[in-house]
């Protein structure tokens, strides 16, 4: 057995974000070392809520979780309440969460985490990026510390926030700009790609099979995300975004990628956020990014639903 990758990920739970923390907690294959938040789907104060709601809920104590920003680095704070609803994990009914928030930021714990471990860490944003790019502009002397960025972003194809823009990308475009010219190896894993990985009923039959309070869980999660995915875009079942990211952790062939140029949209009038994913290298700039193409979708399932019978 290959060593653990040692990895931070980075949220806005957000129903996606939740059962990517239980994918990225339980699989050997990943060292998880820290949860940290970021105002996205909800307020931060939310999304921190519910990163405790589900690490209480799923037995996750060894974890820290530790809050990140509030707002991105630029402009106001848009949420996506008309997804995840108004506590931003709506659906189950919650009890008062048992697991605590660090005393450190979420910024100050991944700085610490990257000078203190011996290796490189992979950090896996799965929500906007100005958690990310605090990091890289406060400590550039860290980015050997860094693995690689797999984030849940953008697309090579239309947006869902807006017509071009991907809401991760679209809630901090400058951060994310500042992410995707660090320098450091990002793999981007967009909508092209997180849309093959539809959370059928088949799949919500899988988890009620497992008979266990998490699969319940999960599909009291998935079914309220499911009519989100069916009111707002049409979806007759809704797309587990950001497990994916976490998947192509756990086993890169189940997510097929390619090196291009990807720039990003921060002027436009209706464009900004958008992705510029140069798939046909046009513009002669250089490749800075894998980008997600293929899922492997049988797999991923199997994955994602293996991992949810390993919590009781
Ligand atoms: O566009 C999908 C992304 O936005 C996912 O990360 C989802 O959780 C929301 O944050
Ligand atoms: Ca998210």
């Amino acid at each position: 057995m290959p060593m653990a990758t040692p990895m931070i990920l980075d949220c806005d739970p957000g129903h996606d974000d939740a059962l990517a923390i239980l994918l990225a907690a339980s699989h050997p294959a990943i060292d998880l070392l820290a949860i940290t938040t970021v105002a996205g789907n909800q307020t931060m104060e939310k999304c921190t809520i519910n990163a405790r709601r589900i690490c209480s809920a799923a037995g996750i104590t060894d974890v820290p979780i530790a809050k990140g920003a509030a707002e991105p680095l630029l402009g106001t704070l848009h949420i996506g309440e008309y997804v995840h609803g108004v506590s931003g994990l709506d659906g189950p009914e919650w009890g008062e969460p048992t697991v605590g928030v660090s005393s450190e930021s979420a910024v100050e714990l991944i700085v610490r985490l990257l000078r203190e471990h011996p290796e490189p860490i992979t950090l896996v944003p799965v929500g906007p990026l100005t958690n990310i790019a605090l990091v890289l502009k406060s400590h550039p002397e860290l980015k050997p510390k860094i693995r690689e960025i797999v984030l849940m972003g953008g697309s090579t194809e239309r947006g869902n926030d807006t017509p071009y823009a991907e809401f991760n990308i679209k809630v901090d475009p400058e951060a994310a700009d500042i992410v995707f010219r660090s320098g450091v190896q990002v793999t981007m894993v967009g909508l092209n790609v997180t849309h093959q990985a539809l959370a059928v009923p088949e799949v919500l039959e899988r988890l009620s099979g497992l008979g266990t309070r998490m699969g319940d869980l999960c599909v009291e999660l998935l079914t309220f995300f499911s009519a989100s995915y069916l009111r707002t875009w049409g979806f007759t079942s809704p797309p587990l975004h950001d497990a994916v990211a976490v998947a192509r952790v756990i086993d890169p062939t189940l997510v097929e990628c390619i090196p291009v140029p990807v720039v990003i949209e921060t002027m436009g009038r209706f464009t900004s956020g958008a992705t510029c994913v140069d798939l046909h290298h046009l513009t002669g700039e250089p490749d800075n990014a894998l980008v997600a193409m293929k899922l492997d979708a049988p797999r991923f399932w199997d994955l994602m639903i293996e991992a949810v019978s390993t919590y009781e």
